[in-house]
């Protein structure tokens, strides 16, 4: 008796989730294995990856489009949080997970499975993820890891696909570690275990180096609707093509690396490198409209919400409670935040330099300088007596 007979398999095509397929079949007496390849933007064919799972024994394999789910439901949600991982990270990887975990859990459901497997260790953020939302959505399925157990080297996982026809990697395989979607790129392993080694210039794809910028300014505008983005420079966009096309402008202008070492939720530090330009560019963006448009105590009471929002992100929370009741609080939050957003883009940086909103709370009769002043500064006095009587007190008292 194996551990389940039938098996939906998280697919990327390489050697690891590659090798899971006649891994999980011979060592752990697994019936049939059908393999999903999510499509979320990462611009490779995904033909070919569905046909490599078939020759590596899958009985099924599947390929889902999630590219608009993704955006409008997780990438839009964490935009309107203005989630970011220890003030850095902008989530790609982390978003990607429980979607992924959503399509594995609906698929065992149609095809009748009784476990999903997927090809993660057991040291990193992306197992934990996987996992925990699988057991929120169906807690009934097994959940299987294969390269958790095997212990494995590169070299034998390697070794071991060949005895099965999967053919080792043609190039010579990057040494490094890289996750890849719409929102950005996460990359890690190699020589960038070394925290004080440079990340060298040909990891990156997604950004230009500032050597390698416009030397003129490029300036954009995004409109965003109730918090989220819907214009770029006047023209509506749909989700996929915002995304994209931010990417492109951004990027051009090396906008978005991130160069960090970040706590795991595993407990291990680890050195990793991201480049997420629309995502850098759009939460900024998103952040000068709040300012513009929230209360200062809504505003700064969302910010400890966005803190705890990013963390559940990062730690595999996607599908719990606590993040249902702080989404029914960000959306309240977001009413009133649309608005355009002028930027500037320029070696490396995309500075805010205009803001507009019909829901501006910018009152110019109040903050001006000039003659036109309706502000009472008679009333300041009054006020300041009372908001520093308990200083007032605690002074003489001493
Ligand atoms: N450290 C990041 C995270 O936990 C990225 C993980 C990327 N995975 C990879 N195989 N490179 O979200």
């Amino acid at each position: 008796m194996g551990r389940a007979k039938k098996v939906v398999l998280a697919y990327s095509g390489g050697v690891d989730t590659s090798v899971c397929i006649p891994y999980l079949k011979q060592e752990w007496g697994v019936e049939e294995v059908i393999t999903l390849a999510a499509d979320l933007g990462q611009g490779e064919e995904l033909e070919p990856i569905r046909e490599k799972a078939l020759k590596s024994g899958a009985s099924e394999s599947l390929v889902a489009d999630v590219r608009e789910t993704f955006i409008k439901d997780y990438a839009f949600k964490a935009i309107q949080a203005n989630a970011i991982y220890e003030n850095r990270y902008p989530l790609a990887t982390a978003l990607a997970r429980p979607l992924i975990a959503k399509a594995l859990v609906e698929t065992a459901q149609k095809y009748q499975a009784d476990a999903i497997a997927h090809g993660c260790t057991g040291k990193g953020n992306d197992q934990v993820r996987f996992d925990v939302a699988v057991a929120a959505m169906n807690p009934h399925l097994k959940i299987l890891a294969p390269a958790r157990e095997w212990g494995m080297s590169r070299e034998e996982t390697i070794a071991y696909g060949e005895r099965f026809g999967i053919p080792s990697p043609v190039k010579k395989s990057s040494p490094y570690s890289i996750d890849k979607n719409m929102l950005g790129r996460s990359i890690e392993a190699g020589l960038l275990e070394d925290p004080s080694y440079e990340p060298p210039e040909e990891i990156y794809e997604m950004t230009k180096a500032i050597a390698n910028t416009p030397d003129e300014p490029e300036y954009i505008e995004i409109g965003f609707t109730k918090g989220i983005p819907t214009t770029l420079n006047g023209e509506s966009q749909n989700p996929i093509e915002m995304i994209s096309q931010l990417n492109q402008l951004v990027g051009n202008h090396g906008v978005g690396r991130i160069d960090m070492i970040e706590n795991r939720l595993v407990g291990i530090k680890s050195r990793e490198i991201y480049e997420s330009p629309a995502m850098v560019a759009l939460i900024q963006a998103h952040r000068d409209l709040e300012s513009l448009t929230l209360t200062a105590d809504v505003s700064h009471y969302k910010r400890g919400i966005e803190e705890t929002y990013s963390q559940l992100i990062y730690n595999g929370l996607w599908f719990s409670p606590l993040k249902a009741a702080l989404d029914a609080f960000i959306e309240k939050t977001q009413e009133r935040v649309s608005g355009t957003i002028r930027m500037k883009l320029f070696k490396g940086n995309a500075i805010v330099v205009g803001r507009r909103s019909e829901h501006s709370l910018y009152n110019p009769e109040l903050a001006t300088y000039g003659a036109e002043d309706q502000f009472d500064h008679k009333a300041a006095e009054g006020f300041i007596y009372i908001w520093g009587l308990p200083t007032r007190i605690w002074s003489q008292q001493k």
